[in-house]
């Protein structure tokens, strides 16, 4: 199979039914993608498809074939991606094991929406969760990234 991840190709040779998440981590060396419950319920494991938010321990490598995938270290370009600048302006991880995944559905959330409300963190941000309780930290972190993407968006 041939897959684009993080904007690079890479010929995968593995079973068409193995897990993404276990291609990044154990085929690939990609282990900022978290293994948390392996059954789709906790969002550790969240990275883009295409642009939009999948569990990589649920979706089989076939799915990703001739398609791109965005790990959380495919953010950062010549600087950190806004997300992850207010993630440590705001010093949002505790234990640190959600929070890849966190960062991934805040990034997708941010590309569709720049001014979200709480109530659209909430919503978008519902499949993330943080045995830490880092809640509140996460929802500033949004709305710091979301201001400054809305003033890169102008210029
Ligand atoms: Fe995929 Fe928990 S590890 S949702
Ligand atoms: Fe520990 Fe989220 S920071 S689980």
């Amino acid at each position: 199979m041939e897959v684009t991840i993080n904007n690079k190709s890479h010929e995968v040779d593995a079973d068409p039914a193995m897990p993404i998440l276990y291609v990044l981590r154990d085929l690939l060396g990609l282990t900022g993608t978290k293994f948390g419950c392996g059954v789709g319920q906790c969002g550790a494991c969240t990275i883009h498809l295409d642009g939009v938010p999948i569990r990589s321990c649920l979706t089989p490598i076939s799915v990703a074939d001739g398609k791109k995938l965005t790990t959380v270290e495919g953010l950062a370009a010549e600087r950190l991606h806004p997300v992850q600048q207010a993630w440590v302006d705001n010093k949002v991880p505790q234990c640190g094991y959600c929070q890849s995944g966190q960062m991934m559905s805040a990034v997708a959330l941010l590309n569709r929406n720049n001014n979200p409300t709480d109530e659209d963190i909430v919503r978008s941000m519902q499949g993330n969760i943080c045995r830490c309780g880092t809640y509140p930290r996460i929802k500033a972190a949004i709305k710091q990234a979301a201001s400054v993407m809305r003033e890169e968006a102008k210029s």
